[in-house]
């Protein structure tokens, strides 16, 4: 199979090829359900969490499951209230429209979305001045699937306007071993004895991260081994790829070592870090923080971020003594 095809392939297509988010899978597994029995659209979801855990993957899915078309778009790329219009006015009955990043969503768009969410109709504006008048046109019941890694960057009509929320968690060990084993079986390669658990236990709670490093750590079977992959291969590529053994990149290095060198391990303000090691303070905050906070790491205090203790044994490094 070419590469572009088994990418494809890696993403399950039927909630029963999804593993993890049993939660989220079983309510959505009853909604779709129920909503096939009525012949009617699914109401609108919500999947928020952090990147990389299956948002996208999901809301193919749903429109799989439901057996109707996606049309897949974000938040930022909807310019105009007319872009929205234009989408919505293509979509047939029961039709699912992706928008990802919908916390992005320009304010003249989303006060089109509210009439179109609830009541499958568009209020377009005709003309200007003391002639201009609204007219109302009905849509296609459709379902909105929105994307977001942070609920609370929506506004609340918005938020309020969604019938199902479902919040995407990290995923255990367990199930990224899985996913890596499955992931394997789509490349045909083989893995052997833990060494998926070796990647697994890498990949941040991330299945987007699994399947990276999984195909890192293909190609350094390849020519470094004879193809197959066995706990050493993967350490020694893992260990090339600068990812340690809790799955930290440079980046979280970045950020723990420089709260620890410059502020004493915290509390430190989420901008003075972002200015400190150049990066953004949303990508910090939405892509590395929940993991270091996840497993530990890093704490939320009124006055700032904080290394904890946890952090500087994995460093290796004495903890300073508590200032108050
Ligand atoms: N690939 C990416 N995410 C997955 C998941 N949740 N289950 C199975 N395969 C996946």
């Amino acid at each position: 199979m070419e590469d572009q095809a088994v990418e494809l392939s890696l993403r399950p297509r039927y909630l029963a090829e999804y593993i993890g988010q049993n939660q989220v899978k079983e309510n959505l597994k009853i909604y779709i359900e129920a909503a096939k029995m009525r012949n009617e659209a699914l109401d609108h979801v919500l999947l928020y969490g952090p990147p990389g855990l299956g948002k996208t993957t999901l809301a193919n899915i749903i429109a799989n499951e439901l057996g109707v078309n996606l049309r897949t778009t974000s938040g930022p790329a909807i310019e105009r209230p007319g872009d929205l219009a234009a989408l919505l006015t293509n979509l047939q009955e029961g039709d699912v429209l992706f928008i990802d990043e919908i916390h992005r969503l320009h304010r003249t768009v989303e006060e089109v979305m509210y009439p179109a969410m609830e009541d499958f109709a568009l209020d377009i504006m005709i003309g200007k001045g003391p002639s201009a008048r609204s007219v109302r046109l009905d849509l296609p019941p459709f379902t909105l699937i929105g994307a977001t890694t942070r609920a609370g960057l929506l506004s609340a009509p918005l938020r309020d306007r969604f019938g199902v929320v479902s919040r995407l968690e990290f995923y255990s060990v367990d199930e990224l071993s899985y996913i890596v084993s499955r992931g394997a079986e789509i490349f045909g390669i083989e893995i052997i004895g833990d060494a998926a658990d070796e990647i697994a236990l890498r990949a941040r709670g991330t299945p987007r991260i699994a399947n990276r490093l999984l195909k890192r750590v293909r190609d350094y079977a390849q020519v470094r081994g004879d193809g197959m992959i066995t706990r050493d291969i993967a350490d020694q590529a893992l260990h090339m790829l600068q990812v340690d053994p809790r799955g930290l990149d440079q980046i979280d290095y970045k950020i723990l070592h420089t709260m620890i060198t410059s502020f004493r391990g915290g509390p430190v303000g989420l901008d003075t870090i972002a200015a400190t090691i150049g990066e953004e303070s949303q990508t910090i905050e939405d892509v590395y923080e929940p993991y270091l906070m996840q497993i530990g790491f890093l704490q939320r205090t009124p006055r700032g971020r904080m290394v904890t203790s946890t952090a500087y044994q994995h460093l290796g490094l004495p903890q300073p003594p508590q200032q108050n």
